[in-house]
């Protein structure tokens, strides 16, 4: 699966590398902005348009918690109350166009804001991985910079093949993703851990998941590609003309002693799994691309009585979108 994600990144950024002005333009620079302009010169840069993630679908909706999600966290969202929330299901690549079934458009996305009682603002941005493929904002840099170099012309073992080839985890995570029947029938995965502090104080690590109640299902890779570019999005907003889409909130529970710093590790199945309420989706966004363009995400922004863990993911990406919305100002 991802053999064929490199060649196609690969194909993109040879294009692009015979510029050799774009190729210097990607040295320089913090961690996080060398990352935005490798993924630039992978998939071009689109006035407007997210870095990664540019193809999707603003739909509106509530949130209803649990009384088991207010026992683990003091946070608002918890308190009792529905509370209305924006989410945007997308593809993968910074490729605006890309058709929603070929394998380059996994993993698949669901980002969303909840608008909370206070006025204050919570973001959870998650994807149809089962784990993430590096550890660390630079091994991601690494990554997507590998690509950039490892076009058909390319001497053989490719820097992107030397990078997977010492990088196991990378070939798992992508191989844990396939294009879904519908984006109301995916799984996705908050992937970094968070911490919950309860009205004591007390600290419990998770990682958010966000269940499909119409249970998930898939396509077989060659018939995933065969479907319409927009079969995704069409089928989202045929499903909601009829009916809402809804989604558990579940968190998976830390066991004292789990790691919480490496998203490239899942935690074992066994853990428990609290379910801390469900999210209704009724319509799709009026102006979509206003309304895309107006939503922005940061990973880190959740209110007291959740806390962000010690992984280093969540601040290299918090660091790589505000580059983004940046560039899509
Ligand atoms: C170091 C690791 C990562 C980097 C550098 C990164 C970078 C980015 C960037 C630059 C954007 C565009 C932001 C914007 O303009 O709004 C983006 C969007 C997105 N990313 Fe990441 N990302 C990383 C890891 C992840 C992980 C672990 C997940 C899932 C758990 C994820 C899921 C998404 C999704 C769903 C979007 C679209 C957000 C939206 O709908 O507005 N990313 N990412």
């Amino acid at each position: 699966m991802l053999n064929h994600r490199v060649r196609v990144a690969a194909m993109v950024a040879g294009a692009l590398l015979a510029a050799p002005a774009v190729a210097a333009w990607a040295q320089g620079g913090t961690t996080a902005t060398q990352t935005v302009d490798a993924m630039n010169q992978l998939w071009g840069r689109h006035p407007g348009i997210r870095a990664n993630h540019a193809k999707g679908i603003v739909v509106e909706g509530s949130f209803t918690p649990t009384p088991e999600a207010a026992a683990l966290s003091k946070a608002s969202l918890f308190a009792g109350k529905p509370v209305p929330v924006t989410l945007r299901f997308s593809d993968s690549t910074g490729l605006p166009a890309i058709p929603d079934g070929v394998d380059d458009a996994n993993p698949h996305g669901l980002s969303m804001k909840f608008h909370l009682a206070d006025g204050g603002e919570m973001d959870v941005v998650a994807n149809s991985l089962a784990f993430f493929p590096v550890a660390t904002g630079e091994e991601f840099r690494d990554l997507l910079q590998a690509l950039t170099v490892s076009g058909p012309d390319a001497a053989k073992p490719t820097k992107a093949d030397q990078f997977i080839a010492a990088h196991p985890s990378v070939l798992k995570a992508f191989a844990s993703a396939s294009t879904p029947t519908s984006y109301a029938r995916e799984t996705y995965n908050g992937i970094d851990a968070f911490i919950f502090v309860d009205a004591a104080g007390k600290r419990q690590p998770f990682r958010f998941q966000f269940v499909p109640v119409a249970g998930a299902e898939h396509i077989a890779p060659a018939d995933a590609a065969k479907q319409a570019p927009d079969f995704l999005q069409d089928e989202l907003t045929q499903r909601l003309a009829k009916q809402p889409v809804a989604f558990r909130m579940m968190a998976q529970l830390a066991n004292p002693g789990d790691q919480t710093k490496d998203p490239t590790q899942p935690w074992p199945g066994d853990r428990r799994m609290a379910d801390l309420g469900t999210i209704t989706i009724t319509k799709v966004a009026p102006d979509n691309a206003a309304a895309a363009q107006a939503l922005r995400l940061l990973p880190n922004r959740v209110p007291a009585g959740i806390e962000v863990s010690d992984d280093p993911l969540i601040s290299a990406r918090v660091q790589a979108y505000v580059i983004s919305f940046g560039r899509r100002n």
